[in-house]
């Protein structure tokens, strides 16, 4: 499918033009530097007295930002003007993370300082264990790292300078890989690795997970850059749902670590990174169920069926996400050289098959995201299932540091506050206990 064309007439004047009854209002129009257009109706409702109406926001734009370019249309991703692909391929977590919260591409020196204060930050505060130890093993992962990090708040202060919030941020990068292992620890009764300095964020990670003080944990470097890679990919994703709630509680003025929090909140959810789990939970189903694809095709385009094909579709693409095509790719290689043969892979490639030559799915523009393959991926790195968003979140932290500074710098900022048309009853009067029968036919 082609980019949606700009009309040539609205690239090329300054205003639009929008009437309502008698009223006539002007609509200042923006482009951005890929000529993405804007209409600002800033002053709509103080001219008209009207308000918009978008519920999930997919004609709404809640500011210009600098960080990330999707052209949905054309599968086409880009962290600070950068592709990807070349991302994905030459650079290493840490160096996107500085590039996306701070907007350059780091120097060796740069990076080098950058790495060594995550290093040196990554112990928690040794009271933060007992907060693991109160969870019952059964917690739900993504619910024990949002808890954890909004009380990292109650450790470290806000800040103020911009000394101090590049220490908060700092403090979130480090601290969040040791959080996202204990969890894991706390849930399958190991004692808790401590991080080691001389580790790179990745393997630090893999370290903190899988090894135990009985024996030397051996890292496996394919799996190291697989797991860097996959963190690069989920790095930032412009206005998602998550990184929206992060700006949305950020606008109010509360602190990174909160702000952050409730962006894990968000990701958790089944249509956004809590997908990667379900994708999983499903071709398992389907294998179960004897790997009938085209029955659970059927499934996912009948309305009456609230089954969805997990991994499939997305508010932006309308074309192959570009994320899962890397991840595609890495996830035969990968598992060729690791020497697992997962029949999960290749009953994802038959139902991404079938799903795409149906005209359901053809004619909506419904391709596999970046959840599709990426389970795959974590399963063939011994990460279990429910720690998958828990990897999402990792990968996207950088995005969300990133959009939430760059909130707090833009003057055009102000608190986020839809409005509403409300629906309800008109005033009525108040009814006494004893006479409310009536109110519950
Ligand atoms: N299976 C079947 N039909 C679908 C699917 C799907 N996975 N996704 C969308 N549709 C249909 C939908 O029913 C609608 O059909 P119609 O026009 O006939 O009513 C049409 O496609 C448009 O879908 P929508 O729900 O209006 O699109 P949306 O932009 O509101 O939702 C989405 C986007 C990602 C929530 C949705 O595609 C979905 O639920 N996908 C499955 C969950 C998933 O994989 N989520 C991960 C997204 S990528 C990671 C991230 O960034 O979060």
């Amino acid at each position: 499918m082609d980019r949606i064309p700009i009309p040539d007439k609205l690239m090329n004047v300054d205003t639009a033009k929008l009437s309502v009854q008698d009223q006539e209002i002007d609509l200042p129009i923006t482009v951005g530097t890929e000529d993405e257009v804007g209409m600002d109706i800033r002053k709509l409702r103080g001219t008209t007295g009207a308000i918009t109406m978008d519920p999930g926001f997919a004609n709404t734009g809640s500011c210009e930002s600098t960080i990330t370019f999707i052209d949905g249309e054309k599968g086409i991703l880009r962290y600070r003007g950068y592709t990807i692909e070349d991302l994905a391929e030459h650079s290493s977590f840490l160096d996107v993370a500085y590039l996306l919260i701070y907007g350059e591409l780091p120097t060796v020196e740069m990076l080098e300082t950058f790495k060594s204060e995550i290093a040196r930050h990554s112990l928690l505060h040794e009271d933060m264990k007992k907060f693991f130890e109160g969870y019952p093993a059964t917690a739900p992962p993504m619910s024990v790292l949002s808890t954890i990090v909004s009380s990292l708040s109650a450790y470290y202060p806000s800040g103020n300078t911009e000394e101090e919030i590049n220490l908060n941020i700092v403090r979130l990068i480090a601290k969040l890989n040791t959080i996202a292992a204990f969890s894991y620890k706390k849930s399958i009764g190991q004692p808790y690795i401590y991080p080691r300095n001389e580790l790179g964020y990745a393997s630090d990670f893999l370290h903190m997970m899988f090894a135990v003080p009985s024996e030397e944990y051996e890292i496996d470097p394919l799996i190291v850059r697989t797991l860097d890679m996959l963190l690069i990919l989920h790095a930032d994703h412009e206005q998602n749902c998550s990184t929206s709630t992060v700006r949305m509680v950020g606008s109010s003025g509360a602190d990174l670590f909160s702000a952050i929090s409730a962006g894990i909140s968000a990701l958790s959810g089944p249509l956004h990174g809590g997908a990667n789990t379900a994708v999983i939970a499903m071709l398992e189903m389907i294998r179960q169920d004897g790997g009938d694809f085209q029955k659970y095709v059927e499934k996912a385009k009948d309305k009456k069926d609230p089954f969805r094909l997990m991994g499939f579709g997305h508010r932006v693409y309308k074309n192959f996400d570009p994320r899962a095509r890397v991840i595609k790719r890495i996830a035969d290689e990968v598992l060729g050289k690791l020497g697992i043969d997962d029949p999960l892979l290749d009953l994802a490639k038959e139902l991404e098959r079938i799903a795409l030559e149906d005209e359901y799915f053809a004619s909506r523009g419904l391709y596999p995201n970046v959840d599709f393959y990426s389970g795959i991926l974590y399963r063939a790195m011994g990460i279990p299932t429910n720690m998958f968003t828990v990897m999402f979140s990792l990968g996207r932290l950088p995005g969300w540091i990133a959009q939430w500074k760059e909130l707090k710098a833009d003057p055009a900022t102000r608190i986020y506050r839809p409005r509403q048309i409300y629906t309800g009853h008109n005033q009525r009067n108040y009814v006494q206990i004893g006479s409310r029968q009536h109110l519950h036919p």
